[in-house]
C-alpha cells in the first residue's frame, strides 16, 4: 500500500505529533477493503444520516471515485483509520463527496491534511476544478475548506432534509487549480499537524 503522506518523522519536514508523552506516527492512503467498517464509524459518528460500509464499498467501485485514510499507527502495528475523504472525478472536473475525521481526533491538521493528499490526487490527474456542497452552518468545514482555496460560488436550496420535514441549503464552494494558493500544494509540502 503506498503511502501519500507521512507525519510524524522527519521525511516529512512536519512537527511530530505529541499525544502525551509520545509521538504517534499516522499515515495517510489509500482505502483498502478491510477500512469500510471503520469509515461506517466514523461517518456515523460525524453525520445525522450515516453511510453503511456496504455503501461505502459500492460507491468506491464507481468510476473516478477515490477514497484517501488517515490512519493511526499504534504500538500494536494496527493502521486503524482515523478519517477519511472521498472524492469522485470525471473528465477534468471533480467533487468532494464526503469526509469526516473521528470526533476525538479532531483539530490536530488530520482533515487539512486528507484534503491535501486528495486535491494532489486530483491534480495529478490533470483535474482543473473542485466541487462541494455544505452546510452553512458547519463552521468547521466551511473554514478548512476556505484555507485550502475553496470559495463559495452559489447555493442550494432545499438541498439537505431537516426535521419535520424543512429543508436546508447548500453552500456550492469550488476550488480551481490555477489559484496560487493551492501551487505549493504540487511539490508535495505538507501543512504541519499541530
Ligand atoms: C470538518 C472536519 C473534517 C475537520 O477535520 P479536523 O481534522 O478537525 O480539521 P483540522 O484539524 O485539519 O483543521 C484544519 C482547519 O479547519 C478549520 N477548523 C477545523 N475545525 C474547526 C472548528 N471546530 N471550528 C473552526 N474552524 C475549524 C480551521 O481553519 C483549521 O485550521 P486551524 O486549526 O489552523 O485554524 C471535522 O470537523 C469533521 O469530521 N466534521 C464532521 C464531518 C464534516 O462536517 N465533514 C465535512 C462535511 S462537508
Amino acid at each position: 500500500m503506498s503511502v501519500v503522506a507521512q507525519w510524524g518523522d522527519e521525511k516529512s519536514g512536519a512537527s511530530p505529533v505529541i499525544l502525551g508523552l509520545f509521538s504517534v506516527p499516522r499515515v495517510i492512503d489509500r482505502v483498502g477493503p478491510a477500512d469500510f467498517e471503520t469509515l461506517e464509524e466514523i461517518h456515523a459518528a460525524s453525520f445525522a444520516v450515516p453511510w453503511s460500509a456496504d455503501e461505502q464499498a459500492a460507491l468506491n467501485e464507481g468510476p473516478g471515485v477515490a477514497t484517501f485514510v488517515a490512519r493511526r499507527i499504534s504500538a500494536t502495528a494496527s493502521r486503524r483509520p482515523i478519517g477519511f475523504i472521498t472524492v469522485r472525478q470525471a473528465a477534468d472536473e471533480a467533487e468532494v463527496l464526503t469526509m469526516a475525521v473521528h470526533p476525538r481526533q479532531r483539530r490536530s491538521g488530520i482533515g487539512r491534511l486528507l484534503l491535501n493528499a486528495a486535491m494532489r490526487h486530483l491534480y495529478a490527474e490533470r483535474v482543473r476544478e473542485v466541487f462541494l456542497e455544505v452546510d452553512p452552518h458547519n463552521t468547521a468545514a466551511v473554514a478548512l475548506y476556505r484555507r485550502t482555496g475553496f470559495e463559495v460560488v452559489g447555493e442550494r436550496p432545499d438541498y439537505y432534509g431537516g426535521n419535520g420535514g424543512a429543508r436546508q441549503k447548500a453552500l456550492t464552494m469550488r476550488l480551481e487549480f490555477k489559484q496560487p494558493a493551492f501551487e505549493r500544494l504540487r511539490s508535495g509540502a505538507s501543512a504541519p499537524c499541530r
